[in-house]
């Protein structure tokens, strides 16, 4: 939101001013995943990762939720939560990782491993969330796999989260599935490299999608909200981050003295950008877009969501 003009500036304070008035006539709340553009995680009532949403919006007692995040966030909100409308402000925001597996896939691979636990990435479908034993997030999986009584575990559909957790969790037979985010798989070794040739006493946060290679030299692995949280404590005052821009926002925001370098230029989700505050506004103003499942689904994908809570 730099280089802004006065007209700019006007039309902004224009569209708070209408969400500000929308959200009290629908008694909504409005979530914001740590990916999203800067002014609307300003707008948000909670900013948070995907293990943070998903227990506010199970608990949460307003009648509409505001879902500014990707598809597959807002339907695990609705799984959560089938008594709200739950809505999506960008139809298709969607997340590209979550696509690269399907039910149909995961049945095939349960087959072929019918001993196994099946463990699905939050970042999946509502059908492979009913197919799957239990969810896990990026803050939570180590530990998940961790409470489980098997010994094969199949863990979909991203490798990279799934490799650090074989690496984390040793006695397990983790069986991956090839799925990536097109966003962390960008970044590669030598863009590390460069980053600390640059700022060699800068401490390296990465998220535990990027590549194994670049995992294994990081000073600290963990989720966006935990990335954030171990910057803003540590004594330390240089930071290379290495996952999606958004978190930038808030580091910068609330750590003034701090500095913070992004490991890779291509960390910018297309799809998480889709929503502005127009689509907040519109999204309101319209209640769309609903997030709708077949109750059977629903129901089976929520006892795999539950347990993940249960155990976190
Ligand atoms: P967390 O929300 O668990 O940090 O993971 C980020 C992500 O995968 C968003 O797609």
């Amino acid at each position: 939101m730099t280089g802004m003009n006065g007209e700019d500036l006007e039309l902004i304070q224009e569209l708070l001013n209408e969400i500000n008035i929308l959200r009290k006539e629908k008694k909504a709340v409005i979530v914001s995943h740590t990916y999203q553009r800067g002014e609307v995680q300003d707008i948000s009532d909670l900013v948070g990762d995907s293990l943070e949403l998903s227990r506010y919006c199970a608990s949460s007692d307003a009648e509409v939720i505001v879902f500014c995040g990707v598809h597959f966030m807002a339907e695990s909100a609705k799984i959560l939560s089938p008594g709200k409308t739950v809505l999506l402000p960008e139809r298709d925001a969607g997340c590209p990782l979550a696509d690269m597996i399907t039910a149909e896939d995961l049945r095939e691979l349960k087959d072929r491993h019918k001993d196994a636990a099946v463990v699905c990435y939050i970042n999946s479908s509502a059908e492979v969330k009913a197919e799957s034993d239990i969810c896990c997030t990026s803050s939570n999986a180590v530990n998940v796999v961790k409470s489980l009584k098997q010994k094969d575990v199949i863990f979909v559909p991203d490798k990279n989260l799934g490799s650090y957790v074989a690496k984390s969790v040793p006695g397990k037979n983790i069986i991956l599935w090839e799925g990536f985010c097109p966003t962390h798989y960008r970044a590669r070794l030598e863009d590390l490299i460069k980053a600390k040739e640059l700022h060699p006493d800068a401490l390296v946060l990465v998220h535990p999608e990027c590549r194994p290679e670049i995992v294994e030299k990081a000073d600290f692995v963990g989720s966006t909200k935990a990335i954030i949280n171990y910057a803003s404590k540590s004594s330390h005052d240089k930071f290379i981050i290495g996952t999606e821009m958004g978190v930038l926002h808030s580091l910068t925001k609330n750590n003034p003295g701090k500095k913070f370098y992004l490991l890779s230029q291509g960390f910018v989700c297309p799809n998480m950008k889709k929503t502005t505050l127009k689509s907040v506004v519109n999204s309101l103003k319209e209640m769309k877009y609903r997030i709708e499942l077949p109750e059977e689904i629903r129901t089976k994908a929520l006892r795999a969501l539950q347990r993940m809570l249960e155990v976190t």
